[in-house]
């Protein structure tokens, strides 16, 4: 069985343990994919160590230098795309062509984040005072303990770890113990793209790893994207430790429909939106908000085009619905769904394990929709990260947007309207991070903020500018050529 190692200062290493962890396909379990480094509190005081030492140095070169490195990241992985897709849809199911867009999200990030160290403005203002200039930098922050899920396990990765770098930060990666391969093959591309030892070191290993690297002194930033409960704990012992810290967390998105849209276009948005990597992204659609005037006429619609989305190993061409990541995570959505049923959601389709031919080997859980669900039914209310859809009725626009705000969480959301002035209404009313109109809730681009409200975060956006607002400290400077102490508030008033 292949054995894969931390990147630790430039050099491949096992954990000190000489420990590992397997993992497995989940479209097929009885390949495994190789074993791991299982990485404990001497890896991590290693790579911490690696990457503040290196940050003496890195924090020095000229922010264009650097982004040179991150440019050349991005080229590899434009060559790397097709072998790393396959990689990645090995150890987490989705298709090769969701893991392809994945790698793409990656590359569109790199170029964008080196583009960025030609800019990283700084502000300047008048000063108060004669022969007085204000001015003000952005500057690292230091070592940076980056904690990302599989489910995008190279673009969300890459959308902290390269602005953090390119911003003059060193980072720890720890990638999911669901995807540590693409964790290796992101090591492996930062080597090759010539970031000096230390400025990114790699190691893989389970949640207890993660909670080390968050308690490090020697660490001074957190990213992390994952489940809202260990996000709010994460959030802890950042206030406690005094790190800056990212959270990005849950999503329970709404897609609403109104009874002037365009049904069709409507109808492919929520398939991409609730099925599209079996429903596990925090953007996915989870709640489907219809106009009482073309409830019935969508769900019948709906069903049928559910019902026949191709599930499948996400390997094989065809493939339009992967598995969900383990059994574990299938017996948690299967239970919802039971649960959904007993409060007295009505089972559209779906609703079991998909077991036919060759899914019977992996954790294939069937394209589920739940209809007539109320704001009180538990499937209304939390994340299930799965393939159900819970489908609410909605008596005006006004009630469409009143259960679209009824959610504890507030990342992405859409409306399908031709009507401009709701569009422009929905645009303002609706509390979330994100807004589509008349698209899916899913679908974010690399150079725009990304990141919600409520529950789903903690004030940051990555993607665009606003992730230097994580990966960067403001420095203001003042500079006096008056030759004279001037006192502030004082001496000019
Ligand atoms: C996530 O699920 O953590 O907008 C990120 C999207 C993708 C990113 C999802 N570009 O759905």
């Amino acid at each position: 069985m292949e054995k894969f190692k931390n990147y630790i200062n430039g050099q491949w290493v096992d954990a000190k343990s000489g420990k590992t962890f397997q993992n497995i396909n989940p479209a097929n379990h009885d390949d495994i994919i190789g074993e791991f480094a299982l990485s404990e509190q001497a890896d991590v005081d290693e790579a911490v160590k690696a990457a503040k030492e290196a940050f003496k140095k890195w924090k020095l070169v000229p922010a264009p230098k650097r982004g040179e490195l991150i440019k050349k990241a991005g080229d590899i992985f434009v060559r790397r795309k097709k072998e790393l897709a396959r990689i990645m849809t090995r150890e987490m199911g989705k298709p090769t062509f969701e893991t392809e867009g994945d790698v793409q999200e990656a590359i569109d990030t790199a170029y964008y984040a080196a583009s960025e160290t030609r800019r990283l403005f700084g502000y300047n203002a008048p000063s108060e005072m004669y022969e007085k200039v204000n001015l003000s930098f952005r500057v690292p922050v230091g070592v940076c303990g980056i904690i990302t899920a599989w489910n995008f396990p190279v673009a969300v990765p890459s959308w902290k770890i390269l602005p953090a770098i390119a911003a003059g930060n060193t980072v720890v990666y720890k990638p999911s113990k669901e995807s540590p391969h693409s964790g290796v093959i992101f090591a492996e591309i930062m080597e090759e793209a010539g970031i000096p030892a230390g400025v990114f070191n790699l190691l893989t290993g389970k949640g207890s790893m993660g909670n080390m690297l968050v308690e490090h002194p020697d660490i001074d930033l957190i990213g992390f994207t994952g489940s809202t409960e260990i996000g709010l704990k994460i959030g802890e012992i950042c206030g406690r430790t005094n790190k800056k810290c990212s959270l990005e967390m849950g999503g329970k998105n709404a897609q609403i429909v109104l009874d002037d849209a365009n049904l069709e276009l409507a109808l492919e948005g929520v398939l991409w939106g609730a099925f599209g990597t079996t429903g596990q992204r925090c953007t996915a659609t989870s709640r489907l908000i219809l106009h009482k005037g073309i409830y019935d006429e969508f769900l019948d619609k709906l069903k049928v085009r559910a019902e026949s989305l191709k599930l499948g190993d996400g390997l094989k061409e065809d493939t339009q619905v992967g598995p969900v990541i383990h059994d574990n995570s299938l017996e948690n959505i299967d239970r919802y769904v039971k649960i959904a049923i007993k409060e007295g959601g009505r089972l559209i389709c779906g609703g079991e394990r998909a077991t036919e031919g060759d899914l019977v080997k992996g954790s294939f859980y069937k394209p589920t929709v739940i209809a007539d669900v109320l704001p009180s039914h538990t499937i209304f209310k939390e994340e299930i990260f799965g393939p159900v859809l819970a489908v609410i009725k909605a008596e005006s626009f006004e009630h469409a947007i009143e259960l679209q705000n009824n959610c504890d969480y507030g990342l992405s959301s859409s409306i399908y309207t031709k009507n401009i002035n709701n569009a422009f209404k929905a645009i303002r009313d609706i509390e979330a991070g994100i807004t589509y109109i008349n698209a899916p809730t899913i679908g974010a681009e690399a150079h725009m903020p990304f990141g919600g409200i409520k529950g789903t975060g903690n004030g940051h956006r990555e993607g665009g500018w606003t992730v230097f607002d994580i990966f960067t400290e403001w420095k203001t400077v003042y500079i006096d050529f008056s030759d004279k102490l001037q006192r502030a508030q004082i001496d000019n008033y």
